[in-house]
C-alpha cells in the first residue's frame, strides 16, 4: 500500500490514453494551436500492461481510463483487454462517441461503470461547447449503455450563463431513466477560460434543484469526490462535486499519468515524475513512484486555497486538462 505524508492510502490509478479528442470542449482544450503528442511517446500497450502492474503489485484495485478520449487510440482495444486481465476494477471516461464501436469490448473486459462527459441536452448548445454535431450519437450510446446494464454517470461541468439554466433538466431526466448525473463546478487549467465568477457552486446547484424537487442525501464512501443525492421517486440520482466550494482533498486516493507516462500525483500538481523514460531504461520504477506519492501536497496540489474566488489564473502553473487526463 502506498501512503502519503498526510497517510492516505492510492488504490486508484487514472492512466490517460491520449491527450488527442475527436471533441473540442473549450473548457478543456487550450485555445491557441495545441499539438497532440505523437503516438511514439505515447505509453504503448504493454507498457500501459507493465507499468500498471507495477501499481497493481503495489495495492492499486481500481484503474480509469481517460484522455483526451480514450476510444479515439486505435489499439485502446488492445489496452483494455490488456488491462482488464489485472485484478482490478476497470472503468473509463469517454464522451461516448464512439460507444456502440466499442460496447462489446467492454461487456467482455468485465467494465461495470463509465463516466460519461454531456454538458448540455440541447444539441445546438453541444455542438458550441464541443465545435462538433455529435449530440445524437452521444444521447444514443448513452441510452445503449444503460439498455446494456452498464453503471452511467454523467458528467455535467457547469458554467454559469451557459449551461445553468438545464440543470433541472439533466434531474428531470433521471426521473426515468436509470443515469447518474453529475454536475462539477468549473475548475482553472492553463487557458481554458475560467473565471471565478463563471462557477456554479454546490450550494446554487442544491438551490436550483431544490425549488422544484423534495431531495435525499445518500451516503458517500470516504474517497468519493462527489456528494450524492436522490430525488424521491426517481430511477437515477444526481451528484455534485464541489472541487471549487468543498475540496475533497482529505479522503483523495488517487494517482494519474498521463498519456506520455508522466505520473501526477494531483490533478493541480506542478510537478510531474517521467516513468516512461526510465522504463524504456529498464530501471525500476517503484522507487519513483513512491517518491512521487511522498511529495503529494495536502490539497489541491499547494496551488490555491479553497477560498476560490481569489485564485489568480495567471500563477497557475499546470497542464491543460486535455494533457493530464480527466
Ligand atoms: N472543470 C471541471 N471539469 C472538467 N472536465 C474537463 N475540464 C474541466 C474543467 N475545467 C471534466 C470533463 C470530464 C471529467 C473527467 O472532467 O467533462 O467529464
Ligand atoms: Fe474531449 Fe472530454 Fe476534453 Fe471534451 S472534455 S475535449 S470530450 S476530452
Amino acid at each position: 500500500m502506498i501512503k502519503d505524508n498526510y497517510n492516505r492510502v492510492h488504490d486508484y490509478l487514472r492512466i490517460s490514453l491520449t491527450d488527442n479528442c475527436n471533441l473540442r470542449c473549450f473548457y478543456c482544450m487550450p485555445e491557441e494551436d495545441y499539438e497532440f503528442t505523437p503516438s511514439a511517446r505515447l505509453m504503448q500497450p504493454h507498457e500501459i500492461e507493465s507499468i500498471a502492474k507495477v501499481f497493481v503489485n503495489e495495492g492499486v484495485k481500481k484503474i480509469r481510463l481517460t484522455g483526451g478520449e480514450p476510444l479515439v487510440r486505435k489499439d485502446a482495444a488492445d489496452i483494455i483487454r490488456r488491462l482488464s486481465k489485472l485484478p482490478v476494477q476497470l472503468t473509463l471516461t469517454t464522451n461516448a462517441t464512439r460507444i456502440h464501436e466499442f460496447i462489446d469490448e467492454l461487456e467482455n473486459a468485465n467494465v461495470k461503470s463509465l463516466n460519461i462527459s454531456l454538458d448540455t441536452l440541447q444539441a445546438d448548445k453541444f455542438q458550441i461547447i464541443t465545435r462538433r454535431d455529435l449530440f445524437a450519437r452521444v444521447y444514443e450510446n448513452i441510452q445503449l449503455l444503460i439498455a446494456r446494464n452498464f453503471h452511467v454517470k454523467v458528467n455535467v461541468v457547469l458554467m454559469k450563463g451557459f449551461n445553468d439554466n438545464e440543470i433541472n433538466d439533466f434531474i428531470e431526466w433521471t426521473k426515468n431513466a436509470n443515469v447518474h448525473v453529475r454536475f462539477i463546478e468549473f475548475m482553472p487549467f492553463e487557458s481554458n477560460r475560467w473565471t471565478s465568477n463563471k462557477v456554479v457552486t454546490w450550494k446554487e446547484i442544491l438551490e436550483v434543484i431544490e425549488k422544484k424537487y423534495s431531495i435525499t442525501r445518500l451516503h458517500d464512501d470516504i474517497h468519493d469526490t462527489d456528494k450524492k443525492y436522490t430525488v424521491n421517486n426517481h430511477q437515477g440520482t444526481f451528484a455534485i462535486i464541489s472541487t471549487m466550494s468543498a475540496p475533497f482533498c482529505s479522503g483523495c486516493n488517487r494517482v494519474r499519468l498521463t498519456a506520455d507516462g508522466k505520473m501526477k500525483n494531483c490533478l493541480f500538481s506542478q510537478s510531474e515524475t517521467d516513468l516512461l523514460t526510465a522504463f524504456r531504461k529498464g530501471e525500476d520504477i517503484l522507487p519513483l513512484i513512491i517518491q512521487n506519492i511522498k511529495s503529494k501536497e495536502k490539497e489541491l496540489g499547494g496551488q490555491f486555497t479553497k477560498d476560490f474566488e481569489n485564485i489568480h489564473t495567471e500563477n497557475l502553473h499546470n497542464r491543460s486538462m486535455i494533457a493530464i487526463g480527466g
